[in-house]
């Protein structure tokens, strides 16, 4: 770890790596690639927390692609408010793409459930969730990841675009957050 980074006295240990990030995140890239080979897909990330992730995933396609964000509340601190709303929505038309959804962390899977639900509207051709973490244990809707880079055990994790109210998203690895930071 990067002695030089002050956030890091907050974190309880190291998850993932940068390197391991890397590594996976350009392995889903390329399964993505092959799989969406003639289709030019549309990326639709789950802002703010997707930012950094879908930056990498994206560079790491190698076939034509568009991309495109929409913003939900559902959060506040650690835990989920159990409610959605939509603060910015697409500005592309997706009837008849094929959507890509990117997140940074499939938690309870009621925001995806919910966004799924909401673009299913709009017609599109398919709809494909990607996400960089997936915490399985803690899943209350019925929300399956068709690229997921790494199952996370049940504890609170920051860095590489995740935050802890708006904090850490700058962290280039992934670690688990000391307790002590939020209780
Ligand atoms: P879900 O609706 O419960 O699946 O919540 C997903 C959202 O909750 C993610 O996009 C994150 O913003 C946030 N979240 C869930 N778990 C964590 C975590 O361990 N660290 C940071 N954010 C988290
Ligand atoms: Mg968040």
């Amino acid at each position: 770890m990067n002695q030089d980074i002050e956030m890091n006295q907050d974190i309880e240990r190291i998850l993932l790596s940068q390197e391991e990030i890397a590594e996976k995140v350009n392995e889903i890239g390329a399964r993505i690639s092959s799989d969406f080979e003639g289709k030019e897909p549309i990326f639709v990330g789950v802002l703010k927390g997707c930012f950094i992730f879908m930056a990498d995933l994206m560079r790491s396609v190698s076939i034509p692609c568009a991309m495109d964000f929409m913003a939900v509340s559902s959060y506040s601190g650690t835990n989920s408010t159990g409610a959605v709303k939509i603060t910015k929505d697409l500005s592309e038309d997706v009837g008849g793409r094929h959507i890509i959804l990117v997140e940074d962390i499939l938690d309870s899977g009621v925001t995806l459930n919910y966004l799924k639900n909401y673009l299913m509207v709009r017609n599109p051709a398919s709809i494909h969730i990607a996400t960089l973490l997936d915490k399985p244990a803690r899943r209350k809707a019925p929300i399956l990841a068709d690229y997921s880079c790494f199952g996370v055990p049940d504890a609170f994790v920051v860095g590489y675009g995740l935050d802890y109210n708006e904090r850490y998203r700058n962290l280039p690895y992934i670690g688990i957050l000391k307790p002590s930071v939020y209780s």
